[in-house]
């Protein structure tokens, strides 16, 4: 075989490889998540778990394509989105103005909000309560977003909805925001802590990277499909279930 040619073949097999690869990259749908926010998602031992799971599981299923999921600190799940690293991203997250500048989002799946996690010796009587005062809050969140934007103050970041829980058990900060069902998890079981009212209202979507109509419109079927024939709302009840349960182990 003289240079040329070897070259050629060379070419030709590296393109054939390269393609292999992308076609086996594409066979899968990826959903990328936070695997710290019951009912949401959680970690059945190894496997992630949880509502936002079935619903990225449902439209792979829709797709005929296989599906994997991985979990990644929340300010690095809307990235891996705009990156490519992964198609679907679904973390109870909130769609906000902000965030649409970035990434395409489905119709909303659920209605929530965030709440206050509060000592019940201090009670908690409104937000203005909240001024001045050392909040925790798992980074990257809407909870941030409102300590720095209506309490105009720095909060305290943690890595999770549970963590941030513990800070305010050891006494490090005097309150906690978190959207409410992995409150509610939280202060499962802990007499002394208790809940308020929702400060905001919110709505949780799936996150996709902008421009691929077709997946989002896939996305979107599911979510339709999950509503009309009960399967979410299964979910809801089963998923809440079972991490209450973790939670009394
Ligand atoms: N809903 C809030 C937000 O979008 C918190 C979501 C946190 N999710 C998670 N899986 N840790 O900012």
């Amino acid at each position: 075989m003289n240079t040329k040619r070897l070259t050629i073949a060379v070419s030709a097999l590296a393109a054939a490889l390269m393609c292999g690869c992308a076609r086996q990259d594409d066979s899968r749908v990826k959903m990328i998540t936070e695997a710290t926010f019951p009912p949401y998602e959680f970690m059945r031992g190894k496997d992630i778990v949880g509502i936002d799971v079935e619903i990225c599981r449902a439209v792979a299923q829709k797709l005929g394509r296989e599906f994997s999921c991985e979990t990644v600190d929340f300010d690095s799940v809307i990235p891996a989105v705009i990156s490519g690293k992964a198609d679907l991203a679904a973390a109870g997250i909130t769609v906000t103005e902000d965030r649409r500048k970035n990434v395409d989002f489905s119709v909303p799946y659920v209605k929530t909000g965030i709440v206050v996690v509060y000592k019940k010796k201090d009670g908690f009587a409104g937000p203005d309560q909240l001024k001045g005062r050392k909040i925790g809050v798992q980074g990257g969140t809407t909870s941030e977003t409102y300590v720095l934007e209506q309490l105009k103050q720095e909060p305290d970041r943690s890595r999770s909805p549970a963590e941030a829980v513990a800070a305010l058990k050891s006494g490090r900060v005097d309150f906690v925001i978190a959207d409410i069902d992995p409150a509610k998890n939280c202060v499962k079981g802990e007499a002394d802590l208790a809940i308020s009212d929702f400060i905001t209202s919110e709505e949780y979507a799936v996150a996709i990277k902008k421009g691929r109509p077709e997946l989002l419109k896939a996305v979107n079927e599911t979510i339709a499909e999950i509503k009309a024939d009960g399967r979410l709302a299964k979910w809801i009840a089963e998923y809440t279930a079972e991490s209450d349960k973790l939670k009394d182990k």
